[in-house]
């Protein structure tokens, strides 16, 4: 007799974590309108956070603010910003001081993406995702730092795995994602005296987004040949979030989580 094959559970932080854990802190989120970053914020709120999320599309993002404040019973507030643009999101973290007083954690996740490959990529489709990708993170970065050093707080930024090894029609976010990777290593180095923590989450493939609708071509019936019998959810994305930002993460920095149920690895074989 086989046994039937094994699929991970799927946990909600809360399960784990205390549920007070972010009281009185406040999160600062790029590209929280919708996908990854939402979840991420959902979680923190979840545990105690108020937020503030950020990106460019002022209807989606009043919209998700209203409704992540009323799944969890925190505040959320919308944040109208192009992270290409310095003033817009100094203007966010006027917003944000002005609402809250202070910043304590910050997700650089505002991305974008397409697939082409470089021989299809213009100068300026290139230019943009390394716009939106990298230097929306440097300058999200600079907009936050003076507070993030008062509260002694810390950074997620999220990454790919792409660029670990080559991934066709990819060349603009891999090139993208290994910047952030840089960036946020620096950040740890030049920070850790302020107290500040910086890490990287790499995202794999991960179910139900719209980067997965896009790009990935994991087939029906494949995911049961995956290490952990599915595909990521947003929630392992959510869950890694809480433990970097908790302090039971607090000698945790300068590295890159990845989630990506050991896909990675697995890429030589499929
Ligand atoms: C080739 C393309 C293209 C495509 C756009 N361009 N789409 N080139 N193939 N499919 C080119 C355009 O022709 C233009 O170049 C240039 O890119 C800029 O396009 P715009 O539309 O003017 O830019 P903008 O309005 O700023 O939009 C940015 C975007 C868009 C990246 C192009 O797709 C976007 O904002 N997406 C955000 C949402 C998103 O993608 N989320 C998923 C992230 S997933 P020319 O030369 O014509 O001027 C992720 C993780 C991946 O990041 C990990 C997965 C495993």
């Amino acid at each position: 007799m086989t046994s039937a094959p094994y699929v991970a559970t799927l946990k909600d932080s809360t399960a784990v974590f205390k549920e007070d854990i972010f009281k009185g802190k406040i999160l600062f989120c790029t590209g929280g309108g919708s996908g990854i970053c939402k979840g991420m914020t959902e979680a923190m709120m979840r545990h105690g956070a108020d937020a503030v999320i950020v990106g460019r599309k002022l209807d989606r993002l009043t919209q998700t603010a209203n409704e992540l404040s009323a799944t969890t019973g925190r505040i959320c507030i919308a944040a109208q910003a192009d992270v290409r643009q310095p003033r817009m999101l100094k203007e966010a973290v006027e917003k944000t001081i002005a609402q809250f007083g202070k910043i304590d954690f910050v997700i650089c996740g505002a991305a974008g993406n397409f697939l082409a490959p470089i021989s299809g990529l213009s100068e300026n489709a290139f230019k943009t995702v390394m716009e939106i990708d990298t230097l929306g993170t440097y300058n999200t970065i600079k907009a936050t730092i003076a507070h993030v050093r008062r509260s002694k707080g810390s950074y997620i930024h999220v990454s790919a795995t792409l660029h670990y090894k080559a991934t066709p029609y990819q060349a603009h976010v891999s090139s993208a994602k290994a910047a952030v990777d840089a960036l946020s290593a620096v950040l740890a180095v030049e920070e850790g005296p302020h107290g500040v923590r910086s890490n990287v989450i790499a995202p794999g493939p991960i179910g139900s987004t719209e980067g997965m609708q896009r790009l990935s071509s994991i087939a029906e019936g494949g995911v049961s040949r995956l290490p952990l019998g599915r595909v990521g959810d947003i929630q392992d994305v959510a869950n890694a979030t809480v433990f970097l930002f908790s302090e039971a993460a607090s000698y945790i920095t300068g590295q890159t989580v990845v989630v990506d149920g050991a896909m990675e690895h697995m890429r030589d074989f499929q």
